[in-house]
């Protein structure tokens, strides 16, 4: 399959004008948001998503979020709610995705939504995918830019290392700053939290006025990407790891000593920042294990530990999932 040749593309505005000519094209273009980078195709052109899922390798049952520039785009897409403006107001721009009902006719193919009568749409806050988005002027169907069931990436070397040769261009725009992927709301019926991230339960509970319902397993269906191993590094990960074994790779958190520390201070911002990119370090290393100090279950930590605990889910196979 790696037989396309891959762009390196700047966030000049040539570079930018060069992405979304690819994506008109139907091309697959890496780029850059503030939480990882995304797989970005035209969301109205089958072939062009069906080419995400074949460079990633995703199972096709699950379903991508839609990256739009502006709410007047978004409301063309699905049923817009009261909820769903309260939470724009206050985290869009910003990592926070957001499922409601798929308005009937919306130009986006089935392939997105794999088949749901729901679309999940998200306004990044990144300058880089602002102007790409508003250089597009459409909707741009972006899983994560990694192989499925491997760590998401969070700059534009891990991208490359990932899917060079199987897409088309990488648009260049520095680390992202958040570094875990968006946190996902479910707004169809009572609002569920589908996937932690920056923005908590918490913070969304507050602008709601409500605290958010249960996930159920029928809900957790409908986000099939919950499988619970995913974010897998090739070595196994060991969790809170409060001693270090001999030969393990340790990334630490807070004052220990370690191979890489998420945040010496302890800060849950600074973690997650680095999160992926040192569980890339890491791996690169080849040991059999990764050992990960205990980070605390509270505001950011719940995501991160999500994250960390479907990294060291058991897998399937031997080395990564191939999901
Ligand atoms: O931060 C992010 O959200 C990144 C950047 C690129 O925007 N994207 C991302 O996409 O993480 P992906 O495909 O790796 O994860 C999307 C998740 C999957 O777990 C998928 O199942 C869920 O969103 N999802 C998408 N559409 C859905 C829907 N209609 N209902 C429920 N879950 C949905
Ligand atoms: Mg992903």
């Amino acid at each position: 399959m790696p037989d396309k040749t891959t762009l390196a593309l700047t966030d000049s505005p040539d570079g930018i004008a060069q992405a979304a000519e690819v994506l008109r094209a139907g091309g697959l273009v890496a780029f850059p948001t503030e939480t990882v980078y995304g797989l970005g195709a035209d969301a109205g052109d089958d072939r062009a998503v069906a080419g995400i899922y074949a460079a990633k390798g995703r199972p096709s049952f699950n379903p991508l979020i839609v990256h739009l520039a502006d709410l007047a785009r978004v409301q063309e897409l699905v049923v817009w709610n009261d909820r769903a403006a309260a939470l724009a107001q206050a985290f869009w721009p910003g990592p926070l995705t957001m499922v409601l009902p798929l308005r009937p006719g919306a130009p986006v193919s089935k392939l997105v939504t794999a088949g749901l009568d729901t679309l999940a749409v998200r306004m990044p806050a990144n300058d880089t995918a602002r102007a790409l988005l508003h250089a597009f002027d459409g909707p741009v169907a972006a899983p994560s830019a990694n192989r499925s069931g491997q760590i998401s990436p969070t700059t534009a070397a891990h991208v490359a290392q990932g899917l060079t040769g199987r897409i088309d261009a990488v648009l260049d725009g520095g680390p992202c700053s958040v570094g875990l992927e968006s946190t996902i709301v479910g707004l169809v019926g009572q609002p569920v939290l589908l996937r932690p991230g920056r923005v908590t339960a918490d913070d969304l509970a507050r602008v709601l006025g409500q605290p958010l319902a249960e996930r159920k397993q029928a809900e957790a269906i409908s986000a099939p990407g919950q499988l619970a191993s995913h974010y897998a590094p090739n070595a196994g990960v060991r969790l809170n790891a409060t001693a270090w074994h001999d030969g393990e790779a340790r990334l630490g958190f807070g004052p220990v000593e370690c191979d890489l520390n998420l945040s010496p201070s302890a800060d849950l911002v600074e973690a997650a920042a680095h999160l992926f990119d040192y569980l890339h370090r890491l791996d690169a290393l080849g040991r059999a294990t990764i050992a990960v100090s205990p980070i605390p279950h509270l505001g950011l930590g719940v995501a991160i530990n999500d994250r960390l605990s479907r990294a060291a889910a058991p897998r399937t196979v031997s080395g990564p999932p191939t999901l």
